[in-house]
């Protein structure tokens, strides 16, 4: 009689994967626990960490196991809280929620919106290309994106500006108990009262995306617009930047070969995923790469590490223009991929291009910083001297 050998056991860390230092350069912590496995029990957390390419790619292609149904998040308390969103449902039921959302957002119906997002890159390019000096967060990314999805969503300046901070904040609640998380719970609720003020009569511009929503009786919809759509995208811009300031040959090849500019985006998500995690739970027994998952197990789903997984790309730490990595995970996968991405990419897109026309180079002044964020992976600030193309 033959017996099947139990499957090996999962390797664990001790690791805390959400200190200070941890947060500011994820990607040494990454590279060990891909050593280690493809997916590792972290026992501080009482997860398992999902962490390299194909694991995770299988993963977020198969919701039947890993369901988003009992929450994204890494606190039990907040995933019994999280309720029945976009986010964390599985299909059926997840249609209708995803459903008015993708079609706003289809690269179809964004393609009208092409003319005045690409007007909107070259006042803001033009703003920064003859300074002295400016700071990629606090003087492009984040005031380009909220122009661009205050406008689209049709908010008045007043209804705009907490945005970005809020959504920024927002996100800490996906991660373990502490200072972040419980600081981000009141901008959890700013931004749910924000999308239900908006319902108001003439609080949305007509013609608008949040005017459309608030006319379907849909107005608590244009929190799935302010709340991802806002820092991930802030930090995605800020990155590039950031990236082309430390690596002047790239920005070269781009200004050289302007077509160059989507796969140069690919490759910023792919280097610095601006979300890194959010965790699924297994409904049923799952094999990772001959390991077993037991049912009812709280999985983080890092996307951040998948994009640096040496098995998938040749060098992961090296920023290539070329590399054109569309496979990467940064969007995610399967029925939650992000349904912002086409705006993501206009944006970015729209930005770059009008930078490679006005600007030479950017040289980095001092340190840069990351913020510490339990989800996000984004610059707080970081400074950079253009030289303004003859
Ligand atoms: C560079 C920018 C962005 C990045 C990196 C990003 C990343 C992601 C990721 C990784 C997911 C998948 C979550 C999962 O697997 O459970 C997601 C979902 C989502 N994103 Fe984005 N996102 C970006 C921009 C946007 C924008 C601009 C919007 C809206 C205007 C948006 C709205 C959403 C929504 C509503 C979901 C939930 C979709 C679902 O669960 O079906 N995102 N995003």
């Amino acid at each position: 009689m033959s017996t099947r050998p139990p499957p090996p056991a999962c390797p664990s860390s001790g690791i805390d994967l959400w200190s200070d230092s941890v947060l500011a350069d994820p990607y040494p912590t990454y590279a060990q626990l891909r050593e280690l496995g493809a997916v590792v029990r972290l026992e501080r957390h009482g997860l398992y960490a999902l962490t390299r390419y194909e694991a995770v790619r299988a993963a977020l292609t198969d919701w039947q196991t890993f369901s988003s149904a009992a929450g994204n998040c890494v606190e039990p308390a907040a995933n019994a809280q999280q309720g029945a969103s976009i986010l964390s449902t599985d299909p059926p039921a997840h249609a209708e929620h995803r459903r008015t959302l993708a079609a706003q957002l289809s690269a179809r119906s964004l393609a009208a919106e092409a003319t005045w997002i690409e007007r909107t890159a070259r006042a803001s390019a033009d703003r920064v290309a003859g300074r002295a000096s400016f700071d990629v967060v606090a003087d492009l990314a984040r005031p380009y994106a909220l122009a661009v999805l205050g406008d689209l969503v049709g908010l008045g300046d007043g209804d705009r500006e907490p945005l970005p901070a809020w959504s920024e904040r927002a996100f800490n609640a996906f991660g373990p108990a502490g200072e972040r998380f419980t600081g981000a719970l009141p901008a959890v609720a700013d931004l749910m009262g924000h999308a239900a003020a908006m319902a108001e009569p003439g609080r949305t511009c007509p013609g608008t995306r949040g005017a459309e929503l608030v006319e379907g009786g849909r107005a608590m919809e244009i929190v799935n617009y302010t709340w991802p759509g806002l820092a991930t995208t802030i930090d995605a811009i800020a990155s590039a930047v950031h990236l082309f300031a430390r690596h002047p040959e790239q920005w070269d090849l781009v200004r050289g070969d302007p077509s160059l500019v989507p796969s140069a985006f690919e490759e910023v998500l792919r280097l610095h995923a601006p979300i890194h995690c959010f965790t699924r739970l297994t409904t049923a027994p799952a094999l990772v790469e001959g390991v077993e998952v037991p049912a009812g197990s709280r999985v983080l789903v890092l996307y951040g590490s998948a994009n640096r997984d040496e098995r998938r790309y040749p060098e992961p730490d090296r920023f290539d223009v070329t590399r054109d990595p569309t496979d990467h995970l940064a969007f995610g996968r399967g029925v939650h991929l992000c349904p912002g991405m086409n705006l993501a990419r206009l944006e970015a897109h729209a930005l770059l291009t009008a930078l490679a026309e006005r600007v030479e180079g950017f040289a980095p002044v001092g340190e840069a910083e990351w913020m510490p964020n339990s989800v996000l992976h984004g610059l707080r600030t970081a400074t950079v001297t253009p030289t303004p193309a003859a």
